[in-house]
């Protein structure tokens, strides 16, 4: 069994995608733990219903950055984690966080990267004009909204489009592709070979 640690601020609808596949699809993996920089994540609630132990590191204890994930590394570490899954997860890790992580740390990004990293990624892409948009699932790098890229989902972008809309439609799609890689990830089908993401049908001996 592998462990799995999500890392949440909010609402958690990815956290939840793949707290569902894993049980559904019988992963040999467990979600070890959800751990949040917010008490009042609303995500924290649903993986307690689920009866995964859940932690809160407040970023807002911490009088900088290094210290507030040198924390949250030790609690993560506590877990024993062999994938490390940001999900709506909004802070900018450290380098020395990132380091520790390397090769077992994913994050779902609301663009076509290397489209539009950063926040208000479906108010920029109305604004550019874009005709498709979408999500990337990636592993993480020093660079923010960067690194190996391990599936993209391509959504339409309509006349009509307004933020909400176009939000929700990538959103159905991150909770299609980000459970489908984790899944890869833990069954080995899926891996990280220096900077590029090697994938097989069957899982690597
Ligand atoms: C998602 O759109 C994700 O791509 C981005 O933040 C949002 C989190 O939503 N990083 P949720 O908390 O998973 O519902």
């Amino acid at each position: 069994m592998k462990n799995i640690v999500i890392l949440i601020s909010g609402r958690g609808s990815n956290m939840e995608a793949i707290i569902h596949a894993a049980a559904a699809e019988k992963w040999p993996a467990r979600i070890a733990a959800v751990i949040s920089n917010r008490a009042d994540a609303v995500g924290l609630r649903t993986a307690a219903l689920a009866g995964i132990p859940t932690a809160t590191v407040e970023h807002g204890n911490y009088p900088d950055r290094v210290s507030f994930d040198r924390a949250l590394a030790e609690q993560i570490d506590f877990f024993q984690p062999d994938l490390v899954v940001l999900a709506g997860f909004m802070r900018i890790l450290s380098a020395g966080f990132v380091e520790h992580y390397r090769g077992c740390l994913l994050n779902i990004h609301p663009s076509l990267l290397p489209s539009f990293p950063g926040l208000s990624t479906h108010r920029r892409a109305l604004e550019a004009g874009v005709r498709f948009h979408g999500a990337t699932v990636h592993f993480v790098t020093q660079t923010l909204d960067h690194g190996p890229i391990v599936d993209q989902a391509v959504v339409p972008v309509f006349e009509d489009d307004v933020e909400e809309t176009l939000a929700q439609r990538v959103l159905s799609e991150e909770h299609r592709i980000y459970p489908e890689a984790v899944r890869g990830i833990v069954e080995g089908r899926i891996r990280l070979d220096g900077d590029h993401v090697r994938r097989s049908v069957r899982a690597a001996d």
